[in-house]
């Protein structure tokens, strides 16, 4: 079974587009459990202009499942010591730049990068699971192993707006390209012995795609669950997607 981790920062987004309390993603948090969530995802920004200090910290008292947190593996803004502070079960380490909309691409991680591999030991020794954003690139993947990683999210943006430019379609030879890459990076994560995980532009359309994945035990899905939520609810968002994984 798949496990399916939701990403609920856009709740907070909406939040912080009043500065108001409302709507809280600790309640929404309670919802994706009821509709069967297996974890919880944040990333706590340098620039909080979402998730906030006091959210990762009522979410690890009131999460059930796994609560993962993504940050930026650097010290600035304090986000290092919150994660060492309120010790998530597992920390997804990813890219971060003041300007973009979202997490675009994935980390650069380089074997012998001493600095990620001392932020991967601190927060290892905190406990954390250590999962690393890559780009589906069998090199990374090992580079990702060699620093200590436990796991590695492959960034499915490309693939995602190529399954759309085309609406899946076989034969497609843009899609195919993003398929292989993604195979190929599975295969590499499967030899390193990595977990194999999945995340961004994963939707109700192209999500059953994945499944075919070998060796995927996790998808994080923020965007599409929440933006179906506002129309139906976020229990039923989430079953739903549930229903997909199988
Ligand atoms: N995984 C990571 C590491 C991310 O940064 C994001 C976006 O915040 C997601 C998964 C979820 O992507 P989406 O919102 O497109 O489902």
């Amino acid at each position: 079974m798949i496990h399916l981790g939701v990403n609920i920062d856009h709740v907070a987004t909406v939040r912080q587009a009043r500065r108001a309390d409302e709507p809280d993603p600790v309640h929404a948090a309670v919802f994706c459990e009821l509709g069967g969530a297996d974890g919880i995802t944040v990333h706590v920004r340098e620039d909080r202009r979402h998730i906030q200090d006091r959210d990762l910290r009522l979410l690890r008292q009131t999460v059930r499942g796994t609560l993962n947190l993504e940050l930026a593996p650097r010290e600035s803004g304090g986000v290092m010591d919150l994660a060492l502070e309120v010790g998530p079960d597992q920390v997804c380490l990813v890219p971060e730049h003041r300007a973009e909309l979202t997490t675009e691409g994935g980390l650069a991680v380089s074997a012998d990068d001493a600095k990620l591999r001392g932020a991967i030991d601190r927060l290892k020794a905190r406990g954390c699971l250590i999962s690393l954003f890559i780009e589906p690139d069998p090199a990374t993947v090992a580079a990702a192993a060699a620093v200590g990683a436990d796991a590695i999210e492959l960034h499915t943006g490309t693939w995602a707006n190529a399954w759309a430019a085309c609406k899946g379609r076989a034969g497609d030879a843009k899609l195919e390209r993003e398929r292989a890459r993604l195979r190929d990076a599975a295969h590499e994560a499967g030899e390193r012995g990595l977990r194999l995980h999945a995340g961004h532009g994963i939707g109700y359309a192209n999500v059953g795609e994945l499944l075919a994945l070998p060796l995927l035990r996790e998808v994080n899905i923020g965007h599409s669950i929440v933006s179906r939520a506002v129309l139906v609810g976020m229990e039923r968002a989430v079953r739903e997607m549930k229903t997909l994984l199988g």
